[in-house]
C-alpha cells in the first residue's frame, strides 16, 4: 500500500516534470445533493423512442418514466422539453406529462441542443440549482449536446444512462466517453436515487424509495417483496436451513 502511494506520487511528479497535468490523482468525488439539484427531461418523445435500440422498448419506457418520477420522489425542480413535437418526433408519453403537470415545458421548434433555446436556458437558470440530472433521446445528440453545454456553463452534470437511448451500443459508448471527458457523471437511475437519498432513514428514505423501486426497478422490487413475504408468512424449508448456517 505504502509503495503504491509512493509510486503514485512519483508518477505525479514525473508528469509535472514533463509539463503535463495529471488529473488522475486529483479526482474529486462530487455527490448529488437533493437541495442543489434540478432534473431535465429531454426529448423523451414517443416518435424518437423508435430510434432507441440499445434498450428493449418495454424496459426503456419504464426507464424514462422512472427518470421523470425522480423529480417527484425527491421534490426536484423539473423541466420538460421536446423537439418539434407536432412532427414525427411525437409527444412525450402521457405518463411523464401527468407526473409534472405544472413543470416548465419548453416545446422547441428548431434548436437541436436545448441550451440554444433561450426559454429553456432561462428556465434552467431560474431553478437556481448548480447540479443538473438529465437524460434524453438520442444519447449522442439530445443528452450529450446539452450536457456539454451545461458543463461549459459550470454546472455539475449527472447523465442518467438508464434513460438515455440511441441507435446502438457503440454510439452510446462514444457519447458517454465524450461526456465523461468533459466531467459529466454517468450514472443509472439507482445510483442517482441512492446518492440523492443518502441514508435509508432520511425522508425520502425507505418508506418512499422502496415503493418507487417496486414500480421502476424490478430486481429491487423482488428483493423487497421476497423479504417482506418471508417476514409476513415465511417458514424455513429443508435445504435453506443448511444454507443459512454456512
Ligand atoms: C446539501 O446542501 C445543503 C446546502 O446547500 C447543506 O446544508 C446540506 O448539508 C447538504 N446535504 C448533504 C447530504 O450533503
Ligand atoms: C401462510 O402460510 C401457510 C403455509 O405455511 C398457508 O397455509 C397460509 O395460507 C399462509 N397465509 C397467508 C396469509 O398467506
Amino acid at each position: 500500500m505504502r509503495s503504491q502511494i509512493i509510486s503514485a506520487t512519483a508518477l505525479v511528479a514525473a508528469a509535472v516534470v514533463q509539463g503535463k497535468t495529471c488529473t488522475k490523482f486529483r479526482y474529486e468525488f462530487v455527490r448529488l445533493n437533493k437541495t442543489d439539484a434540478a432534473l431535465l427531461v429531454v426529448d423523451h418523445q414517443i416518435g424518437l423512442s423508435a430510434l432507441v435500440r440499445d434498450y428493449e422498448p418495454a424496459a426503456y419506457r419504464q426507464n424514462i418514466i422512472a427518470h421523470a418520477a425522480l423529480g417527484n420522489l425527491f421534490n426536484l425542480p423539473t423541466i420538460l422539453t421536446t423537439s418539434a413535437e407536432s412532427g414525427p418526433n411525437g409527444r412525450l408519453p402521457k405518463e411523464i406529462t401527468d407526473l409534472h403537470p405544472t413543470a416548465p415545458f419548453i416545446k422547441r421548434n428548431g434548436e437541436v441542443n436545448a441550451w440554444d433555446n433561450p426559454e429553456f436556458k432561462a428556465a434552467v437558470k431560474a431553478t437556481g440549482k448548480k447540479q443538473i440530472i438529465l437524460a434524453g433521446i438520442v444519447t449522442e445528440v439530445c443528452t450529450a449536446f446539452l450536457a456539454l453545454s451545461l458543463r461549459a456553463e459550470g454546472y455539475e452534470v449527472f447523465a442518467n444512462t438508464d434513460a438515455s437511448g440511441t441507435f446502438n451500443d457503440k454510439l452510446a459508448a462514444d457519447a458517454n466517453r465524450r461526456m465523461e471527458a468533459a466531467g459529466v457523471h454517468l450514472m443509472g437511475m439507482f445510483g442517482i436515487a441512492m446518492d440523492l437519498m443518502r441514508d435509508w432513514r432520511n425522508t425520502p428514505g425507505s418508506a418512499e424509495v422502496l415503493p418507487f423501486m417496486d414500480k421502476y426497478l424490478v430486481p429491487y422490487s423482488l428483493v423487497a417483496r421476497a423479504h417482506g413475504d418471508a417476514i409476513d408468512n415465511g417458514t424455513i424449508i429443508p435445504g435453506e436451513a443448511q444454507i443459512l448456517t454456512v
